[in-house]
């Protein structure tokens, strides 16, 4: 076997959200390993490998400036992956694993096909001693599937090996590159001292030794359920602190700061919003009611659901609200949505409440435009399914939406603007001139607290902001 310190060869299976940025900066970091990045997707590949450096398949600050100097150096990305298998020391998975749709545990369990075929392929082409590292959120458990295939083949070829670690990201899209940079903490899970520690000094370039948290294989696994059941759980009690704001006239942004600071509490992670979205807040509060379910603790498993049964009413709660201010019935009206990703400085959806309030307003006969700094229309089409076309004669139903960044366009004749995203350009719009654009009453919805209610009475706006009593 290989001694610790002489881990050269990294692959990383998969090059999305966690893969792309975790391994950037990894390789910026350790100048010495060579990381290699192999996709089934190869118009992702090329994307990645493309000159165009504004066009990658990932929008994340400060993610660019990395791939620009690492890229050729110590990082790359191929499709070729066989000989990047069979070359690594190390292997992270990280493609998706999102929740199964059909079958047992159907809406609840997560789909670990891609982690089962990946485990395979590494079964097959990998050689010598490798440790394979669990990066995707996984079920509690996941290591056991991949540790019996990989066990299953290591039996019966002599020359190869296998230590499997869990190694959870913790990075939030937007903030992805800091926290990557500077982690609260890296957890790796494990039974094999060798191999932890070999992974522990990869991470010793740049994060420092007490930051390293080391667990066993479960425990590893379930924290990474855990800490986002805990982020998830703040998000809706804030929401659900919010909604109690609206009816009783208090601010649920002077209840924060109240709350926020009694340092048990803590200030962070406390905005009231649309609903929390993302990849990983649902689909790991799923996995926790069923691993719940599954292990027969049926209260545990109603605590954490409520969670999300409060994420969703929040969601619908903005859209029923825009319908009844606007005198119950959007037929024949324009509104604007200004925002359709899950959060600021990301380009993904996945999960948005955009998609759940938009869909629930186009079922009400509006016409819906949407802007977003960084999502692509098509990205948008493949969300929302259908109703797309901007001329009224071409549309298939009563209700349509369409794309525009023009926001003369957007606020003209429109009768709502509704704020789901908090885009930094949002708050410094000329909110003064683009709102004497729209159809009066002119109403703006804001569900991330970014306008200023002050300014808005001035204009002779009506306004509905997050959590806020005061405002009729
Ligand atoms: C994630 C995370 O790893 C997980 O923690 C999170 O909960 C959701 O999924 P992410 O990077 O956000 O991954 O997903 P995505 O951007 O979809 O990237 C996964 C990539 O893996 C895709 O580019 C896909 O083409 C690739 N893939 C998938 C493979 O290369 N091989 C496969 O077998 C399956
Ligand atoms: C999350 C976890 O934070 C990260 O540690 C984990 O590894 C992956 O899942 P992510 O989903 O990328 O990261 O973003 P996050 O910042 O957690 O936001 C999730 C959702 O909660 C977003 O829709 C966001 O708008 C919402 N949110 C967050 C709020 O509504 N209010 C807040 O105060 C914070």
């Amino acid at each position: 076997m290989k001694n610790k310190a002489d881990l050269k060869k990294i692959t990383c299976l998969g090059a999305g959200y966690v893969g792309g940025p975790t391994m950037a900066v990894m390789a910026d970091r350790c100048n010495s390993i060579e990381i290699t990045i192999v996709d089934l997707n190869q118009s992702k590949v090329d994307l990645w490998n493309s000159e165009d450096l504004s066009n990658l398949p990932v929008f994340e600050p400060g993610l660019a400036s990395i791939i620009k100097k690492v890229r050729g150096k110590n990082l790359f990305f191929s499709s070729d992956i066989q000989k990047a298998i069979s070359e690594a020391d190390i292997i992270f998975i990280s493609v998706n694993t999102p929740t199964k749709t059909s079958g047992y545990g159907a809406g609840f369990a997560s789909d670990l096909k891609w982690v089962e075929s990946s485990a395979r392929t590494i079964a097959n082409f990998a050689t010598g001693h490798t440790i394979v590292v669990e990066k995707s959120t996984v079920p509690v458990k996941t290591a056991e599937v991949i540790k019996t295939i990989l066990n299953y083949n290591q039996n019966y070829d002599a020359k190869k090996s296998f230590s499997i670690l869990s190694n959870p990201e913790f990075l939030a899209e937007g903030t992805a590159i800091n926290d990557l940079e500077n982690p609260d903490r890296v957890l790796i899970g494990g039974n094999d001292s060798d191999a932890i520690e070999s992974l522990s000094l990869i991470y010793e370039h740049w994060v420092s030794k007490e930051k390293i948290i080391k667990t066993n294989l479960w425990s590893s696994e379930l924290s990474k359920l855990a800490a986002n059941a805990f982020l998830a759980q703040r998000i809706s009690s804030i929401n659900a602190i919010g909604a109690i704001c609206e009816s009783t006239g208090a601010n649920v942004r002077e209840v924060k700061l109240a709350i926020g600071s009694d340092k048990r509490i803590g200030e962070r992670f406390l905005n009231a919003g649309p609903g929390f979205g993302g990849s990983c807040f649902q689909k790991d509060l799923l996995n926790m009611v069923y691993l719940s379910k599954y292990y027969g603790l049926n209260e545990v498993a109603n605590y954490w659901e409520q969670v999300l049964i409060l994420n969703n009413w929040q969601k619908s709660r903005i859209s029923k609200l825009v319908v009844d201010k606007l005198f119950g019935t959007l037929n024949g009206k324009k509104i604007a949505i200004l925002g359709f990703a899950f959060k600021a400085n990301t380009n993904d959806t996945r999960e948005s409440s955009a998609i759940k309030i938009t869909k629930e307003l186009l079922t009400e006969g509006a016409e819906i435009v949407i802007h977003d700094p960084k999502v692509t229309k098509d990205q948008i089409k493949k969300d929302l399914e259908k109703n797309e076309g901007k001329d009224p004669k071409q549309k298939e139903s009563n209700s349509f939406w369409w794309f525009s960044k023009d926001y003369e366009e957007i606020f003209k004749n429109s009768d709502a603007i509704i704020i789901l995203t908090e885009w930094e350009e949002y708050k410094t719009l000329n909110w003064k001139f683009y709102t004497n654009l729209m159809r009066k009453p002119s109403w703006i919805f804001d569900s991330r607290s970014i306008v200023n209610p002050k300014e808005m009475k001035n204009l002779g706006i009506k306004l509905w902001r997050i959590g806020d009593g005061t405002l009729d």
